[in-house]
Formats: structure tokens, sequence, C-alpha cells
């Protein structure tokens, strides 16, 4: 398998881009990057401020002011958190036992059951925790702004690390070349594809070829870069000390010996090593990157405190939702017992995968529209390690490997620095879904000898796996809009009667926690401005 379904490094966009760029030159480019909401066009270059609701707006209308909100997750949360502020009678209802949907943070004791019976314990030690959902924040994120409102403390995510490796093993359709199956750092992949590419752009400058694009000093100032970016020797990438040193740097008569030589051009060029460095470019991907001290859930456990225990009940399953003549009616099993909700308004954060199966009398446009997206597949497994061999014997605090081996990233822990043991991501893909868990454990275990050695194994303590098509009430770890965002998406935008639908699915942000914050605002906005102008 060259690329794992449902990791979140953009391949297949990327691929898609580079395709167009090829094939439609810049312009088409330039459109399919807007299509995707990856600049700004015409169509969302102006976005919409949030302004909060306020009791004083509220004062002034006399009734419909309940809100049912069907799903605790980031997004029923922060409808709920918004409103209430408000003053808005506010009830949530949520399936699980507890709030933040995929925003799931697993420790040791905690017990989950897929929906095709399969049950794991994770085993974790005490302190150590492991991101199931959402794992990192971008500094340009509203989440970070509800950190600080809610007085979440943050610490830095390490998304990129000199110290990570590339791996790529050869596949029946790419041959990587010598390079194939040799553990790389990020400094070493780096210094070289960019010292030869530098080399490129240095001996065409030279030999006149930029002389018809442009002026005589410009081509002076793109040697001049090309030296400086590729570390070049006389227009030439012989390596340098930004790959690291074989025998370092000391002390006295010890000026060290620099890691070298460097693999030749064509090496580095047949291995794609330089494919891989555009995912820490992404926007959303760039460092700095945040987390929240002690686990992701610490944000949706700060909101449902905001928001008041009696607001949310747990363990209650949606059985229908109906708009009724005045307002909703919601009906959910708790405990066995079918218990019933009325309201003003309903807000369903529930993902559509699964709401679709929950019979309503929504109109049978909304209806259509729910059976259009899809839960993507992917997975993560967090290993617990007996020791943090990646910090002790290979410098590697934080930060990820990169790899076209089917667990596609493995993620250090950016957090625990030092001490004994840790949490490492072993998989985030979609390869592992159907395979048993003690199987998930081999084989992940498999591929991470194959790029630390045997100390994978040899410190292995234990794991929890997780298959988002399997968690009930997700069936999918984000969701996917087959043809893109359509005329389904758009009619979700739209509220049915009384019933609204809000999530990071309905968002240009899908699969963050963003998403989720700015749907949420959105349909506060939407409501409180039906509210105000209604009454
Ligand atoms: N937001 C998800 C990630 O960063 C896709 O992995």
């Amino acid at each position: 398998m060259t690329e794992s379904a449902g990791t979140p490094e953009n391949v297949s966009r990327r691929r898609f881009l580079t395709k167009v760029g090829m094939t439609g030159g810049a312009a088409a480019l330039y459109g399919s990057l807007g299509a995707l909401g990856l600049v700004a066009t015409p169509a969302n270059a102006e976005t919409v401020r949030f302004v909060p609701p306020t009791s004083t707006d509220l004062a002034a209308t006399s009734r419909r002011k309940k809100v049912a909100i069907l799903g605790a997750g980031t997004a029923g949360l922060t409808i709920a958190y918004e409103l209430g502020k408000a003053g808005y009678d506010c009830h949530l209802i949520e399936a699980r036992g507890r709030p933040g949907g995929r925003a799931w943070t697993v420790r040791g004791g905690d017990k989950h059951t897929d929906t095709d019976g399969v049950t794991q314990v994770a085993k974790y030690d005490k302190g150590q925790y492991f991101n199931a959902g959402p794992s990192r924040i971008p500094s340009h994120h509203v989440t970070l702004d509800y950190c600080r409102e809610l007085d979440v403390a943050v610490e830095p995510m390490i998304n990129a690390n000199a110290q990570g490796f590339y791996y790529n093993e050869n596949t029946p359709t790419t041959d990587f070349g010598p390079l194939a199956s040799t553990r790389i750092t990020h400094r070493q992949a780096k210094a070289d594809a960019y010292g030869y590419i530098a080399e490129i752009l240095a001996t065409v400058a030279n030999q006149g070829a930029l002389n018809s694009l442009m002026s005589a000093a410009d081509v002076e100032r793109v040697v001049a870069f090309a030296n400086s970016f590729g570390g070049l020797s006389g227009g030439k990438y012989l390596g340098n000390n930004r790959r690291g040193y074989n025998t370092p740097p000391g002390a006295g008569d010890q000026p060290g010996t620099v890691a070298g030589p460097p693999p030749s051009m064509s090496a580095v060029l047949q291995n794609q090593l330089g494919d891989r460095f555009a995912f820490e470019f992404g926007f959303d991907q760039a460092m700095m990157m945040w987390q929240p001290v002690g686990g992701m859930d610490r944000i949706s456990a700060a909101l449902a405190d905001a928001v008041g225990k009696h607001r949310i009940t747990y363990n209650a399953e949606v059985t229908q939702f109906d708009n009724t003549a005045q307002g909703v009616r919601i009906a959910y099993r708790r405990n066995g017992k079918l218990q019933r909700l009325d309201a003003d308004y309903a807000v369903v954060t529930i993902p559509p995968m699964v709401l679709k199966t929950i019979p309503s009398n929504l109109s049978t446009a909304t209806k259509d529209a729910l059976t259009v997206p899809v839960g993507s597949n992917t997975g993560r497994m967090g290993i617990q390690f007996k020791r943090r061999f990646w910090e002790q014997d290979f410098k590697i605090f934080g930060g990820v490997t990169h790899t076209n081996l089917d667990v596609s990233g493995i993620y250090y822990p950016s957090f625990g620095y030092m001490s004994r043991k840790g949490v490492v991501v072993g998989y985030y893909s979609g390869a592992y879904t159907n395979l048993s868990v003690a199987d998930r454990v081999t084989r992940a275990v498999e591929q991470g000898v194959k790029i630390h050695g045997e100390v994978y194994r040899e410190e292995y303590q234990n794991s929890f796996s997780v298959a988002w098509p399997k968690v009930p009430y997700s069936l999918g770890g984000w969701v996917q809009w087959p043809g893109g965002r359509g005329a389904a998406y758009l009619h979700l935008l739209q509220p049915d009667g009384n019933i609204y639908f809000a999530g990071d699915h309905l968002s240009y942000y899908t699969a963050w926690q963003n998403g989720a914050f700015l749907s949420a605002r959105k349909v506060v906005m939407d409501l409180h401005q039906r509210v105000t102008s209604t009454n």
C-alpha cells in the first residue's frame, strides 16, 4: 500500500493539485485552490465575525428560548456555552457517558466497545494518555481562543522535528532507489533535497537559462539565494553540517566529522524525500502547534463545566426527533427508559452517518442531504513503551516520522520529556480498521521495527487502538463530501423548520475542532437572529 487511507497528509489532494497545475496552468490551479477553500476567492474572502448573543438582546424577546442540543461534542457544547451566556435554556442530549465526542483522550482504565462488539480496556500508566481524535491545534484556530477563555492550559505540540525520520519502502509500483527502506532524518533529507534542488537552480541560472525570464540582477539574486538555501560550495551541493555529524565537534582539537558524503542527486530524487516536506508547510500543520496540557479532552471538559452538569444528559441515545407546531420534540432512551424533551428549537450535531438512521419528520430534501456525506476511514494506535527510546537512543523529542508504510506516521509525544515511559502514536491510518486488535499490534510493531529497529518491539508495553468507522455514535474519523461541498452541504447549512445542524462537517475545517467551533458559532448567530427578529 503506497498511501494509507485516512491519513492527514492530504497527499491525494496535493497530487490532485499538482495534476491540475500541470494540465491547466496557474489559472486552473488557483481556481482549484479556491474551490478547496485553500485561498481567499470572492466567494469566501470575507470571514463572518462572531457576534455573541447577549442577555440584553434576549431580554427584548418574550419566548422561544429553550434549545435542545443533540450531541455534546465540541460543536454541541459550544452552542450551549454561547447561547447559555445570553440566557438561553439549553439542554444537551449525549449518547456517550462523557462530553467531547471525537475529542477523546484515552487513559488507563478506560473501556471502549466498537460497533462490532470488540472491547478494549486501556492499560496506560497513570499520567499517560492518548488523544485518539484531535491532537493538534494550529496557532490561528479559534480553538485556542476558547482555551484562553476557559482557562485550559496549552503547551507546544511538536509537529515537525529535524530528528524525526522519513522512510520509504519499495512498493510493487515504485522503486525508491538506493535509499529505499533506509531511515533518514528530516535534517538530512532537507539538507540533501534542498541542496540538490539549489544546485540545479544555480546551474541553470549560470548557464543563462533564466535570462529570458528575468533581469541579470535578478538572476544574480537567484544564484545567491540558491547558494544560501542549498548550502552550496562553488555552485555544487557537496553536503554540509546541516546533515549532522558522524563524529560530533568537541573541545580542543576536535572539529568533528560532518555526516557524509551525501547520497547522489539521483538517489535523493528517486527516494522522493522532498515530496513529503509539504506536510509541514500546510496552513493548518505548520509550527507553532499546540495541545492542551493533560489531553485534548480538557477543552470539552472545560466547556461542559462552563455549561453546567444539570444541562447535560449523558448516556442518552436519541431515538426520534421531530419538528412540532410549537417547536421540537426529542425522544431518547436512557437507562432503558424512553424519555421526552420538548423545546423551541433543536441543534443537531450528531454526524450525518449516524443521524440518517434516526427517525424524524425532517423533509425529504434534508433526509436526502444527510445520506450524501460519508465517514472517513481512519484510526490510530497509542502505544505505551516501557522506555522513551526515541528520546534516549534517537534524540527525538516530539515530532513525526513520515513513511509510506501503512502506519503513515509515527507521532512522538509532546509531553513528559525525559521521564521513563511514554505513549507514541504508532499509526494514523485507515489500513488497520479491519484488523483484529491483536493483529493491529503485531503489524504496527513490525512496521515500527523497520524504522527504529528491535527496540520498538522490546520496549513495547501495551496499546489501545481506535478504528473510527467502528466507533459508535461517530462511524468515521470525519466526514467526507463526495464530489465536494455541493447541494447537500448547502442544504444542511439551513434549518429544517426548528431544527438546525452543526458540526465540523458543516465548515471548511472538516476534521478540526476549529470547524466545530466555527459551525457552532454560525448556528448560534442564525438562531439568535431568528429569535430576536420574530419576537
Ligand atoms: N485535522 C486532522 C489532523 O491534523 C486531520 O490530523
